[in-house]
């Protein structure tokens, strides 16, 4: 329903001598309900690109589209769109807050989306039960609806944080090192849901990691970014496979025991 363009994206921090060029003319298309994965060492670019996409920085030049909606310049449309594309983030905490209950937290994301598409408040009843229905997609017992975030394991938390993101009936999904922040026990367990709501919604995700192996396994496509740049981008298992980059290379020799991991 919804692929994600960009075309020559460029993002500057400050303004003169001191200005930082973090985003230097990324092109970038994210086919419909496809998973492109982001990687690249620290630095280079990939949560700023991805925080360009869902309006928390601003690009300082070029477009970025979403049903062919250009998101940064338009108004109206683009607004409502652009709450169609959800960002889940390293830290669950970061859109939890620690005073809400999960289901409350869950509950505030329902009534947005209403105002936004514009369907009327859903009653108190209607919450409950759509909060109940998403907990259970990310396996969470409703019966914890009640319970503080802090009384949650970190997988627990970003589970949550996913079904909040779910919530707001996205098309498009950015997910930016969603499990590097998690014990790896859990990791698989994540990254498996993730995968299944994915396929199952049909969403379209930009998902940022720089662990190779993770990419691997949840990603039809992979760009690589370097210095602000995308060096190479290819179907996951050809760039993976067949680097055309040293770089990309370089990040792939990185990876401890590839084959070897727990998602094989
Ligand atoms: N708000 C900001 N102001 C100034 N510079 C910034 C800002 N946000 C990011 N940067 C700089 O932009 C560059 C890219 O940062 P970014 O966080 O996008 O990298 P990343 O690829 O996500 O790295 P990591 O893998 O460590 O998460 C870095 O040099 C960073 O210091
Ligand atoms: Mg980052």
């Amino acid at each position: 329903m919804t692929g994600l363009v960009l075309q020559d994206v460029h993002v500057r921090f400050g303004h003169g001598a001191g200005a930082f060029h973090a985003v230097r003319g990324v092109s970038l298309t994210v086919a419909d309900g496809e998973v492109t994965g982001l990687v690249g060492e620290s630095g280079s670019g990939k949560s700023t690109l991805a925080r360009a996409v869902v309006g928390l920085v601003e690009p300082s030049d070029g477009r970025i589209l979403a049903d062919s909606v250009d998101l940064v310049r338009a108004r109206g449309d683009a607004a409502r769109l652009r709450r169609r594309i959800q960002m889940i983030f390293q830290d669950p905490s970061a859109c939890l807050d620690p005073r809400m209950s999960i289901g409350d937290s869950i509950a505030e994301a329902i009534r947005a989306a209403a105002r936004r598409e514009k369907t009327g408040a859903p009653s108190r009843r209607q919450c409950r039960d759509e909060v109940a229905r998403l907990l259970q997609t990310v396996q969470i017992d409703p019966a914890r609806a009640d319970a503080a975030p802090a009384t949650l394991s970190g997988g627990q938390r970003q589970r949550v944080a996913i079904a909040r993101a779910l919530a707001a009936r996205p098309a498009v999904l950015l997910a930016d090192e969603i499990t590097s922040a998690l014990d790896v026990s859990v990791q698989g367990a994540v990254l498996n849901l993730l995968l299944a709501l994915q396929r199952e919604l049909g969403l379209t995700m930009l998902f940022v990691s720089h662990n190779l192996a993770v990419v691997r396994y949840v990603c039809d496509r992979i760009a690589v970014m370097r210095a602000g740049e995308i060096v190479e981008s290819g179907a996951a298992l050809d760039v993976i496979d067949r680097p055309q980059h040293d770089y990309t290379r370089d990040l792939i020799a990185a990876i401890p025991r590839l084959g070897e991991t727990m998602f094989e």
